[in-house]
């Protein structure tokens, strides 16, 4: 796996030099990685390497301490509230637990993202609303509340909510955790169909190695000192101690 391989420009997403600091810890030093248009990059590192922090750096959540963060090529921690409100229009968020508000109907939950971002009828959001549901397998559950759907239901709603108003990528922070192999089969295979009927450019984090080896384009490992790029294949002919230590690890997890 290479650090930092390519020109800035093949990039839709790209962090260059990005350092931040949460208390005593630091998080990103020095940060610089790039993720291409209409690629699965998969987001992997022990706990506590950053993936979470990453996503939201890129999502405009949280602000780097310094550095650059292009997205279409706009530095993303230069813009004011308002501008990073347009921004984040154009990214559709799976967050880590894929949390649904409990007090809203399936429905309400999905269509948040269209009444938030965009002017459209109640009918035109009703269809919107109508089709993602159906195309993540859970049609006529708009009048459900999140408790009476299973977590693999809760997930592929969620997810239906990250893509509802079209967004050109996606962030999605582990999908996977707590699902069975089936339900992990279904939202991979729904992220999949995204991005290559869509061409999404996705970003997944996870834990799920098999999964994560199955999807990605490439891989970004995040350790101490940088992210490692590369595609799945390099990642697991890779020497380096952090990646062949967590490859080891996530194996014996996934057999256990
Ligand atoms: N708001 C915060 N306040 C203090 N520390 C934080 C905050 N957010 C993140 N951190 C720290 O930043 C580091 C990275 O956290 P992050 O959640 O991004 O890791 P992660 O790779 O997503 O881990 P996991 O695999 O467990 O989800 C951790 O050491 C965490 O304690
Ligand atoms: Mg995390």
């Amino acid at each position: 796996m290479e650090q930092r391989e390519e020109a800035a420009e093949t990039f839709r997403i790209a962090l260059d030099g990005v350092s931040l600091r949460r208390g005593h810890r630091e998080v990103f030093r020095d940060l610089s990685c790039g993720f291409r248009a209409g690629e699965i990059s998969v987001i992997l590192g022990g706990s506590g390497a950053g993936k979470s922090t990453l996503l939201r750096v890129i999502g405009g959540l949280t602000r780097p301490d310094s550095g650059a963060v292009r997205v279409a090529g706009r530095d993303i921690t230069r813009l004011s509230e308002r501008d990073m409100f347009t921004v984040r229009d154009g990214i559709g968020m799976l967050f880590q637990g894929g949390a649904l508000l409990d007090s809203l109907t399936i429905f309400d939950n999905v269509a948040l993202p269209l009444r938030e971002h965009t002017e459209l009828s109640e009918r035109e959001i009703h269809a919107a609303v109508a089709r993602r549901l159906t195309a993540v397998g859970l049609p006529e559950t708009e009048g459900l509340f999140p408790r009476q759907l299973s977590g693999g239901m809760n997930r592929r709603a969620a997810l239906a909510r990250a893509v509802v108003n079209d967004p050109e990528i996606v962030l999605c922070d582990e999908p996977f955790s707590g699902l069975d192999p089936l339900n992990v089969r279904r939202i991979e295979s729904l992220l999949m169909d995204l991005n290559r009927r869509l061409g999404l450019t996705l970003l997944v984090t996870s834990h799920h190695l098999a999964s994560s080896l199955r999807m990605a384009d490439r891989i970004v490992f995040l350790r101490r000192g940088g992210a490692l790029v590369g595609t799945p294949e390099a990642l697991l002919r890779s020497a380096d101690p952090e990646v062949v230590a967590f490859l080891s690890a996530e194996s014996e997890a996934g057999s256990r």
